[in-house]
């Protein structure tokens, strides 16, 4: 299999890229924007290849894309620069990767989105949230607000695509926590956390789930070995998650 990783350099991506890198017949690409980060993503068992999402054209990553079975986008500003390059990166920069993935000749590869908790349509309160939901929901809006409009965006964008396969994963906050290698993946609360061992954990285990097309899977803190609760809720086919 042959992987493409957008945000190459990143804390999820690293541990991805060491996850994917090391599985026989396995081949990953990291799109840094930096060449000083080269050592660090041969290091994790990947090849460095050098683009920027605010200033690389799509035709570019389309090149980069040509061949590769997998994309994953789990780049971000970070918060770095302010709303205006949150949307620039995490929003536009997006759309630039599902843009470029249309621009390849079939067969095309599958896209898996990092999204994030809570992303959603902000008029009308979740089902399943309770009042304590809704406050932590509040706070986010207050301390995130532009990134989670921008994530929100780009998923919006995303579900309305059928030129190629996508998954979009949203996990908690995360934290920098050894990977337990447990989860609970579904709809959930917002008082939770996760690895990003675990995540990465979660996105590898998604490469060998072509099944997934077309779900937004949370996946946040819990006692349910990953793999198993991956294969429930794909099994279940929740698809009404969206936004
Ligand atoms: N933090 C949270 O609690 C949370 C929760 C849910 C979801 N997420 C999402 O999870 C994903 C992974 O998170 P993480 O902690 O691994 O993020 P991270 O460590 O901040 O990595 C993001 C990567 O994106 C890269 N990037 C920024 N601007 C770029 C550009 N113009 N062109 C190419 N690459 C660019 C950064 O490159 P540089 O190293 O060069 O800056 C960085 O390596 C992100 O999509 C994030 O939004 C985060």
């Amino acid at each position: 299999m042959n992987v493409a990783i957008v945000g190459g350099h990143g804390n999820v991506s690293l541990r991805l890229a060491r996850r994917l890198a090391s599985r026989a017949n396995t081949k990953v690409f990291s799109i840094v924007r930096n060449s000083a980060h080269n050592d660090d993503v041969a290091a994790a068992g990947a090849t460095p290849v050098e683009l920027s999402l605010e200033d690389s054209p799509k035709e570019k990553f389309a090149e980069v894309f040509t061949g590769k079975d997998l994309v994953y986008f789990a780049a971000g500003a970070g918060g770095k620069g302010g709303a205006e390059r949150t949307r620039k990166v995490d929003f536009e920069g997006a759309v630039k990767i599902f843009d470029a993935i249309e621009l390849v000749r079939e067969p095309r590869p599958r896209l898996i989105l990092v999204s994030s908790i809570d992303v959603r349509d902000h008029s009308k309160r979740p089902p399943h949230y309770t009042d304590a939901d809704v406050k932590k929901s509040e706070e986010l809006q207050k301390s995130l607000g532009s990134y989670l409009e921008a994530k929100h965006q780009a998923d919006l964008d995303l579900v309305r695509r059928t030129a190629f396969k996508w998954t979009i994963l949203r996990p908690a906050l995360l934290t920098n926590d050894e990977g337990t290698g447990r989860a609970h993946v579904g709809k959930m609360h917002l008082d939770g956390s996760i690895s990003r061992e675990d995540v990465a954990h979660t996105l590898a285990l998604l490469a060998d789930r072509p099944d997934a097309a077309g779900l937004t899977i949370e996946v946040t803190n819990g006692e349910d070995k990953l793999e198993d609760a991956l294969d429930a809720f794909i099994k279940k086919g929740e698809t009404d998650w969206h936004s």
